[in-house]
């Protein structure tokens, strides 16, 4: 089983470009058609947040026909730029969106049992796993404590080193990171916020960040004055669960860069 994470598209409305520069809506949709091409193809798609920039329902009417062209199903949680209620209005039919609520969600249908989170405090940059969502989250994972789980949820729960986005990840981290240790089967959190690729050992699991597939977060690991963004070849994180029923992260760019070319001659010996 292949897993595929999307994140952070932060799709604009009418042909806008986010920070006058980056047409994520270009981005979005090559990485669908990038995962749409992929040998084998993923079995599934979660998307992490900030799906749009601004959270209008005209946003979401732009990136939900992009996601549509997704060939495998896909499942979304928001992020501090998406807005709760117009997500969920704009994907009502989707059969796992809670009507009301926070957007907390498990699918079974998969090897791979698949925890969508909701870190999202209305109006803030960063987020929160309230007592209502850990409690969910507690007696969500209590239901299915042998089958390899994979986590996904917008605000990372760990300091990444970039500051500027530091102060704004998942604020109680340390008492979601106490249920987390307790159920030993999450064997990924797949997170989304800082638009690069970060990983970290975190509470007896890895917990990971996902790259943009439209604009980077700058790798400034100083005290980092200026936020910034760059344009650096796009990438998705893939997710591939193995034969002895391990989750393992691989990241796959985005774009043409020549390849793949042979190791090996015809008579199997090393291209010299
Ligand atoms: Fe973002």
């Amino acid at each position: 089983m292949i897993i595929a994470q999307i994140t952070d598209p932060h799709i604009r409305a009418g042909g806008r470009l986010a920070y006058r520069k980056v047409d994520t809506a270009a981005g979005l949709k090559a990485c669908v058609a990038h995962l749409n091409a992929l040998k084998p193809m993923p079995d599934v798609v979660v998307m992490s947040g900030d799906l749009t920039d601004f959270g209008t329902l005209d946003e979401y009417a732009v990136a939900r026909p992009i996601l549509d062209e997704l060939s495998m199903p896909y499942f979304v949680v928001p992020g501090n730029h998406d807005e709760r209620g117009a997500m969920r209005q704009s994907f009502a039919d989707h059969g796992y969106m809670p009507p009301s609520g926070f957007v907390n969600y498990a699918i079974e249908d998969y090897s791979v049992r698949l925890v969508g989170l909701d870190t999202v405090v209305a109006d803030k940059p960063y987020g929160e796993m309230c007592r209502e969502r850990l409690e969910w989250l507690d007696t969500c994972l209590r239901q299915e404590p042998d089958k390899p789980t994979l986590m996904f949820m917008h605000h990372p729960p760990f300091i990444t080193g970039i500051r500027h986005m530091d102060w704004q990840n998942c604020r109680n981290n340390d008492v979601l990171g106490d249920i987390v240790a307790r159920h030993k089967q999450v064997q990924m959190i797949l997170c989304g916020h800082v638009h690069r690729a970060i990983e970290k050992s975190w509470a007896g699991t890895i917990a990971s960040i996902g790259p943009s597939p439209c604009h980077a977060v700058a790798l400034d690991l100083s005290e980092c004055k200026n936020p910034a963004f760059t344009l650096e070849p796009p990438s998705c994180r893939l997710v591939y669960l193995n034969d002895d029923n391990c989750l393992i992260g691989h990241l796959s760019y985005i774009g043409e860069f020549g390849g793949p070319y042979p190791f090996f001659n015809a008579d199997g010996t090393l291209i010299d």
